[in-house]
């Protein structure tokens, strides 16, 4: 199998995994508006995966779309066989890496002794990459922070992870404590160099926070340039253009936004349909769709900026369906 990590060009951008953000439908829309050189999934919990009730949902969440390529899949969790069930599922689901993810601060997800609470459970860590490494032919990659409290920790965390020899690290750099709130610390960038050189050559580093646009990867590359790659997450939000140098206009963004709604239509469908062919073939399914409140979320991506940008957005999170969101852009002219 071939190993994703290699073939991409020196300084490549990453979309970052962002739960709830980059499904398959952002994907394609970021891929419409001018891609990464590698794409993330949100992550999956493996042993939502192991459980029965759990899998329809995880599977959903692993759909790819054909302009996702490259993709990484992202995982979680703390259960090493669970690791090696999920693991040993995803050779035939169309990814081209599995990544760990070692960094997530959410209270939930750390009391489930996953994402950062993994910095303080090492051993646990290492097992976990192991075990989901000898399932899958994927290059396994990992994704963490400096540490979970203090920023030193990553002297000793890094070390243990590298050890493993994963196929490429992605260090948000900052702490679990720290969560969003302080600058990502760059100026760590040439010891976390060093740390990868020392311990672990063949791993591609790619560091993240922060970075809001292509700009602030040419900077950075500048300043750092033995960091392989960048990536990017929030930076999503002020700009879905942020992978290229284009500014978008009024006009760019509401024919993103109603990619956006079309592909919602065409999955909410092919859900629907999927389920009720199940349904009628005896098997226990509620005959739902996609959720739609979710998707109000990503409007501000797309209406803000402009004169009239709050008011519009305002009519559109009363709205109930697409349906309804396409005539209040309608009514506004757009
Ligand atoms: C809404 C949201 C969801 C996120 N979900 C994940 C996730 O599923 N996996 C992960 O590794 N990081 C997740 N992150 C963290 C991002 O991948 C990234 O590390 C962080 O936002 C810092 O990068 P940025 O400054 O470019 O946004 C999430 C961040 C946000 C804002």
């Amino acid at each position: 199998m071939k190993n994703i990590w290699e073939e991409l060009p020196a300084g490549f951008t990453a979309l970052a995994p962002m739960e709830g953000v980059t499904d398959v439908i952002f994907r394609q829309v970021i891929a419409r508006a001018g891609r990464p050189d590698v794409f993330f999934t949100e992550f999956t919990n493996v042993s939502s995966f192991a459980s029965e009730r759990g899998r329809e949902s995880a599977l959903e969440r692993l759909m790819v779309a054909p302009t996702d390529s490259p993709i990484i899949v992202q995982i979680w969790g703390k259960n090493p066989e669970h690791f090696a069930e999920l693991a040993g599922a995803l050779d035939e689901l169309g990814f081209d890496g599995l990544d760990i993810n070692m960094g997530c601060p959410d209270r939930h997800v750390n009391a489930a002794g996953g994402g950062a609470a993994m910095i303080r459970t090492p051993e646990l860590a290492v097992e976990c990459l192991r075990r989901a490494r000898a399932a899958t032919e994927l290059p396994v990659s990992v994704k963490t922070r400096l540490g979970y409290t203090a920023v030193e920790e990553y002297r000793d965390w890094l070390p243990k992870i590298l050890a493993e020899k994963p196929a490429a690290l992605t260090v948000h750099l900052r702490t679990r404590k720290e969560m969003s709130k302080v600058p990502a610390h760059f100026e760590l960038i040439p010891e976390v160099v060093g740390l990868v050189r020392k311990y672990s050559p063949e791993t591609k580093l790619i560091v993240n926070g922060d970075i809001k646009d292509l700009a602030g990867v040419q900077e950075l590359r500048t300043q750092y340039p033995q960091v392989d790659g960048y990536m990017i997450g929030r930076g999503v939000f002020g700009n879905p253009y942020c992978f290229t140098k284009h500014t978008p206009t009024r006009e760019e963004l509401m024919e993103l936004l109603k990619y956006h709604l079309d592909l919602f239509d065409e999955m909410d469908a092919g859900l629907r349909s999927k389920r009720a062919q199940a349904l009628s073939e005896g098997v226990d399914v509620p005959v739902r769709g996609l959720a739609f409140d979710p998707l109000k979320h990503y409007f501000k991506i797309y209406v803000s900026g402009f004169p009239g940008a709050a008011e519009l957005r305002a009519r559109m999170m009363e709205c109930k369906n697409t349906a309804e969101v396409r005539r209040v852009l309608a009514d506004f002219g757009d």
